[in-house]
């Protein structure tokens, strides 16, 4: 038992007060680097003026001799390169790793006031975010620190799908959750092996015709990460923290990418993860709304006035719903065009 009271005093005497509310900043495109590579870390500056988060990663992907390299690295980009407006985000090593221990003892204490977000790969269930959630409060405590480092969980296991829930739920400094299409299915034993898109096979098919089986039957290709993203995207919405995409890995099929980017978008979440700087590009055009999209819901909004009752607008009914989903899209646009003038244009805001 835990009284509702406590959940936002601080885990450790002298950590910051836990957030109340996930701040609004865009994160369209969680883009990721290699710290311990030299030639990416000479890119960061440039990556910042396209990137909305940054994210130095630790974890798969950098091979187990560079582990400490990469640590280091991200804590001279941490110090040293300004990021404009950029957030700066880590993915840490697993829970279960050798190394994780001093990724988040070292980054909390060296650049804690520099890191916005940590990602936690491989979360299983609520017990893992609280061993984090503590640790963390008692390095920012260390650190003098004044505001809190939130938390983002992959959902990447079976077990880590089945308690999503309570994963959301398990502290005010969770801001977030991605697919990790790749982990998942390998702790599924889901017989692909992409990372992260459709799958050719994986499809439905249409009745025979007059019983001829072998005939021509159309098919169409149903996608195998639906479930996954719905469920995250409830269990976000039900804790009020944010879902992502996460690595779509066909970096020269820019086309499927853009699809699997916009279904994620249409569904709920509100960004991705890059993998190249090619996807950048993809996930901004995708996870900002379109400009038509953007007046048709400002029309909506002003010509329902109180916003109750119904009318019809081109044909479409409108009412206190449809008027609640235009909210969805303005607001967003209002928060994206905040920072873009571009967007501001393009959106008449
Ligand atoms: C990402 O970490 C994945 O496993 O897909
Ligand atoms: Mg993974």
């Amino acid at each position: 038992m835990r009284s509702p009271k406590d959940f936002f005093q601080p885990l450790a005497l002298g950590a910051p007060d836990p957030v109340r509310e996930i701040p609004f900043r865009p994160s369209r495109m969680i883009h990721f680097f290699d710290p311990s590579n030299p030639k990416m870390v000479a890119k960061v500056p440039d990556m910042a003026t396209k990137a909305d988060v940054l994210l130095g990663n630790l974890e798969d992907a950098i091979k187990a001799d560079n582990k400490e390299a990469a640590r280091a690295g991200l804590v001279e980009v941490g110090r040293n390169v300004d990021l404009g407006d950029a957030q700066l985000w880590t993915r840490i090593n697993s829970l279960d790793s050798p190394w994780c221990l001093d990724d988040l003892i070292t980054l909390v204490t060296e650049i804690g006031d520099r890191l916005d977000v940590i990602m936690v790969p491989k979360v299983e269930g609520a017990e893992d975010i609280h061993y984090v959630d503590r640790l963390v409060a008692q390095l920012e405590a260390r650190a003098g620190l004044q505001r809190p480092i939130l938390l983002h969980a992959i959902l990447e296991t079976a077990r880590g799908v089945a308690n999503v829930e309570e994963i959301c739920l398990a502290s005010p400094r969770m801001q977030g959750l991605s697919l990790g299409p790749a982990d998942l299915a390998a702790s599924r034993r889901m017989k692909t092996t992409r990372v992260g898109g459709g799958h050719p096979d994986y499809l439905v098919r249409a009745d025979p015709v007059d019983g001829d089986i072998e005939g021509a039957r159309a098919t169409a290709q149903q996608d195998l990460w639906h479930y996954t993203l719905a469920r995250m995207v409830d269990a976000c919405g039900t804790a009020g923290i944010l879902p992502y995409y996460g690595p779509f890995g066909d970096i020269a099929d820019v086309v499927a990418c853009e699809d699997q980017f916009r279904n994620a978008y249409l569904l709920g979440c509100v960004g991705t993860w890059t993998l190249h700087p090619k996807q950048i590009e993809i996930a901004k055009r995708v996870f900002s709304p379109e400009p038509s999209e953007v007046l048709w819901a400002k029309r909506v909004i002003d010509e329902m006035g109180d916003g109750t009752g119904a009318v019809m607008i081109d044909g479409k009914m409108q009412d206190d719903a449809t008027v609640k989903q235009c909210r969805v899209v303005v607001e967003l646009a209002t928060q994206l065009a905040a920072n873009d003038a571009e967007l501001a244009e393009a959106y008449g805001l």
